[in-house]
């Protein structure tokens, strides 16, 4: 495997864990907010699951059709973002809505009220978010000390690119009010971002053995504040 896929591998293996999980069970109709290029939608196809693309980038979408089209699956790629969700694909069309790694950009409350719009009652979110107490830490390491200082009780985004970060206990209580309830949460890339690339990519055997342990320590309370992301697989309330 080449070194960039293999540290991809790594940096998703723990979402893909529990996706897969959740998704088993036959073709579901899913939607990927803000899927961008495709990383997940792409796959998911080439499963057999039917996938929406919703984002607000033309770009993003375009690469998103050539991915699919080398791969031989179709992904329909939707022009749309989180405040038109409903009317690009529709109320209680999905089975599964997929957001990652777009909570922080968006206001959070209205992404989630708009999700739950989409989904059919009983129909999962998967949703990825950073984790804050990780970036802190992050931000002090390089030397960012009033960033980290701001990050530590702000729940406002620091800069535009790299948007809010929030905690375990911060998206318990914002899907509680908003209808989503039966939760399961994993710590995503507790070491991962840790561990210099190099040795992932020249020591035989390394990619393998992180997976492994990041995967030991996923569903372990206690490492969720060192994880960089957090995984919530959450139900609409039917
Ligand atoms: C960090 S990328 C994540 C991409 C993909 N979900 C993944 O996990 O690989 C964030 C994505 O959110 C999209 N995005 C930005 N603002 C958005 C909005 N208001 N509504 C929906 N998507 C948005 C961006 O275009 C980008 O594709």
């Amino acid at each position: 495997m080449a070194s960039r896929e293999q540290r991809g591998s790594v940096r998703t293996a723990v979402v893909w864990d529990a996706l897969e999980s959740a998704l088993a069970g036959g073709p579901r109709e899913v939607v990927d907010l803000g899927g961008g290029t495709g990383g997940f939608a792409v796959r998911l196809a080439g499963s057999g699951h039917r996938v929406r693309v919703v984002d607000p980038s033309p770009d993003a979408l375009a690469s998103l059709a050539r991915r699919a089209q080398e791969v031989g699956v179709e992904v329909s790629g939707l022009q749309g973002d989180v405040t038109d969700l409903v009317d690009v694909v529709g109320a209680d069309s999905a089975d599964v809505v997929l957001c990652h790694g777009v909570l922080e950009v968006v206001d959070p409350a209205l992404a989630l009220d708009r999700i739950g719009q989409v989904l059919r009652p009983g129909g999962l979110l998967s949703l990825v978010v950073g984790q804050r107490h990780a970036a802190v830490i992050t931000r002090a390491m390089a030397g960012h000390f009033q960033q980290a200082r701001a990050l530590l009780d702000d729940r406002a985004p620091v800069d535009a690119r790299t948007g809010r970060r929030f905690t375990a206990e911060e998206i318990d209580e914002l899907l509680a009010a908003h209808g989503f309830g039966a939760a399961s949460v994993h710590a995503v890339r507790v070491f991962a971002d840790l561990v210099p690339a190099a040795l992932i990519d020249q020591e035989p055997g390394a990619a393998a053995a992180l997976v492994d342990l990041e995967r030991a320590v996923a569903r372990r309370p206690e490492y969720l504040p060192l994880a960089t992301q957090l995984h919530i697989v959450a139900q609409r309330t039917p």
